[in-house]
């Protein structure tokens, strides 16, 4: 059987699909490379990881903590899917959300420290089950930094999903407890995913090309 953090690996040699060959928004069609996972297999993979979740946290109340703005489509879907298995299950539990948004600073030490914007105070995460929904780990200090603010709060439970884990030897070693899929070191945009703000309204995940780089530069 699958483990909770195995996940659909694409390889450094996938070369993805032609945009050709699906539907793109005219105003980015020179500015992709390659659709990389097309929004059919998000979708598929994420109704996977809600059951997962479920089975794992599904004892007792969730709190799901969706860290905007990136994550904000994996976390719609997600718990859509969630909410599907809760209405046709004999065992169903009650779950609420909330939004944060986090903005990183770096000290001297280059160790992360963040600052949580939004969202209810964290001590409402006190004796909860916590499900932090993610886009993207990159590195994983600022993952590994929020874990350790939230453990101040006693939630009963921590638990991670993120739809993409980068592979990359910035990595400082985080892995997250639902993955959905690990990707190679290339910069990914679509699904929420953003380039200075522009391409999360793209349904699929594709690869910028250098043309859109240049265009949407900060
Ligand atoms: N794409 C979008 N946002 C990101 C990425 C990426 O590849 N890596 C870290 N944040
Ligand atoms: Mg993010």
């Amino acid at each position: 059987m699958a483990s909770a953090s195995s996940c659909i690996v694409i390889s450094d040699e996938e070369q993805g699909y032609d945009l050709d060959l699906f539907c793109i928004p005219k105003h980015y069609a020179s500015d992709l490379e390659r659709v990389y996972i097309p929004h059919g297999l998000i979708m598929d993979r994420t109704e996977r990881l809600a059951r997962d979740i479920l089975k794992d946290m599904g004892g007792h109340h969730i709190v799901a903590l969706c860290v905007l703005k990136g994550g904000y489509k994996f976390f719609a879907d997600l718990l859509d899917y969630i909410k599907a298995l809760n209405r046709n299950s004999d065992r169903s539990i009650p779950m609420t959300v909330d939004f944060i948004r986090l903005k990183s600073y770096q000290n001297d030490q280059s160790t992360g420290d963040i600052k949580v914007i939004g969202g209810d105070d964290l001590s409402t995460l006190t004796g909860k089950n916590v499900l932090i929904v993610e886009d993207i780990i990159d590195t994983g200090k600022t993952m590994k930094t929020l874990l350790e603010l939230l453990k101040q709060y006693n939630p009963k439970m921590v638990k991670v999903a993120s739809l993409l884990v980068k592979r990359t030897p910035r990595s400082v070693g985080y892995r997250p407890d639902f993955v959905g899929f690990e990707v190679p070191d290339k910069f990914v945009v679509g699904y929420a995913l953003d380039y200075n703000e522009y391409f999360r309204d793209l349904n699929h995940i594709c690869v910028i090309s250098d043309t859109g780089k240049e265009k949407y530069k900060a």
